[in-house]
């Protein structure tokens, strides 16, 4: 089978594509035919040996990806063949608490193969159908940025009536804007580009603010809410901006902690007691939340905002266009 591999040293410009024997399914696991991938910043992190610089190569890059069960193990009973199917990224995280082993050992892209590759199999457990009215492009986009989003949010306890700050107009965030807005919250968005902020206020954002010409946008968001700061901030920023994120929570709020893409920083933990804040940890999700997310999107007949869709010959220009950052929402891959 064709398969993008990360295979001597890491660098995007080290993915090659190359030929791999077609895996076959054990008892208890699924071969699946794939039709679309998506890309995650994580992916360009592991790519670039910066997320886990002890990753083993040769790495078939990605975790999300969807497909068609082409062929099923002994023993599933999960997964019928025709099944169309996503794989779960952290692939032994079923239900319940995570452990290190779920979290860190069985993710897809890395430390295990992932889906830029024409097979691959996994075990029946670690896999979600998809909604039905979702293109495979869309469904595509689920098992990454939708779930870590979802879990933010459910986990934050988020209720109709809250307000919730999202930074920037990526993966996660876009989500995170249709999930808070399906959940009956008022969303308020951060972007360095007004273009995207009349995107987001089409999506249904009651305000947008462009952190490059308004760098203390933690100050607007006080002023959008009456003084009092938001419910909930979906942190994808990090040490960069966590302490904006800060002040612009209200007290007793909540901060997923989600991402590091506005680099480094220092970050003052003095205000995160004075306004008792809860800030939370959110690592992706298990299989069960997945599966509830997928029912919330099936009700609420939700789209995925798909930015662009690559070719899988063109992998590489779709990794280019995730590292200039031009993107809205999610970039696709098609088989
Ligand atoms: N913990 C987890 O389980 C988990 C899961 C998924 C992702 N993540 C992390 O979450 C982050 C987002 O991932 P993603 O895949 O959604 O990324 P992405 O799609 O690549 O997001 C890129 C966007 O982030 C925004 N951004 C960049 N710097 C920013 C800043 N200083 N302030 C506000 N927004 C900024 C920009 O939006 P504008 O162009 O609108 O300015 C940029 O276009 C990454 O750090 C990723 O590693 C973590």
């Amino acid at each position: 089978m064709k398969a993008f591999e990360i295979r001597e040293r890491f660098g995007l410009d080290a993915l090659t594509l190359t030929d791999r024997p077609e895996p076959r399914p054990g008892p208890g696991k699924v071969r699946l035919k794939l039709r679309a991938a998506s890309l995650n910043f994580r992916d360009l992190l592991m790519m670039q040996g910066l997320y886990n610089p002890r990753q083993a190569l040769p790495l078939i890059p990605l975790s999300d990806g969807v497909g068609e069960a082409v062929e099923v193990g002994e023993g599933v009973t999960r997964v019928a063949v025709g099944d169309r199917v996503a794989g779960q990224v952290a692939q032994e995280w079923i239900a319940g608490a995570p452990t290190t082993a779920k979290l860190r050992r069985s993710t897809l892209g890395g430390p295990l193969d992932g889906m830029l590759a024409e097979y691959i199999v996994l075990d029946e457990d670690g896999v979600v159908h998809v909604p039905g009215h979702l293109t495979d492009e869309e469904a595509a986009t689920l098992p990454c940025a939708a779930l870590t989003a979802w879990n933010a949010l459910v986990t934050g306890g988020l209720k109709p009536g809250d307000t919730v700050l999202v930074l920037g107009t990526g993966g996660v965030s876009v989500f995170a804007l249709q999930f808070a807005l399906i959940m009956g919250a008022r969303v308020i968005v951060t972007s360095s580009s007004d273009e995207k902020l009349e995107r987001a206020l089409k999506l249904g954002a009651s305000d947008g603010i462009n952190y490059r010409t308004t760098p203390d946008w933690d100050k607007r968001v006080r002023e959008l809410t009456g003084g009092i700061g938001v419910d909930h901030v979906v942190e994808v920023g990090g040490a960069g901006t966590l302490n904006r994120s800060i002040r612009a929570a209200r007290p007793g709020g909540h901060i997923s902690l989600i991402g590091v893409l506005a680099g480094p920083g220092e970050v003052n933990p003095v205000p995160i007691l004075m306004q008792s804040l809860r800030v939370q940890g959110i690592f992706l999700g298990h299989r069960e939340m997945f599966e509830e997310m997928n029912r919330a999107i099936d009700l609420h007949r939700l789209r995925p905002v798909v930015d662009r869709v690559f070719d899988f010959a063109d992998s590489r220009a779709a990794l280019d266009h995730m590292a200039g950052r031009a993107h809205f929402g999610k970039i696709a891959i098609r088989f």
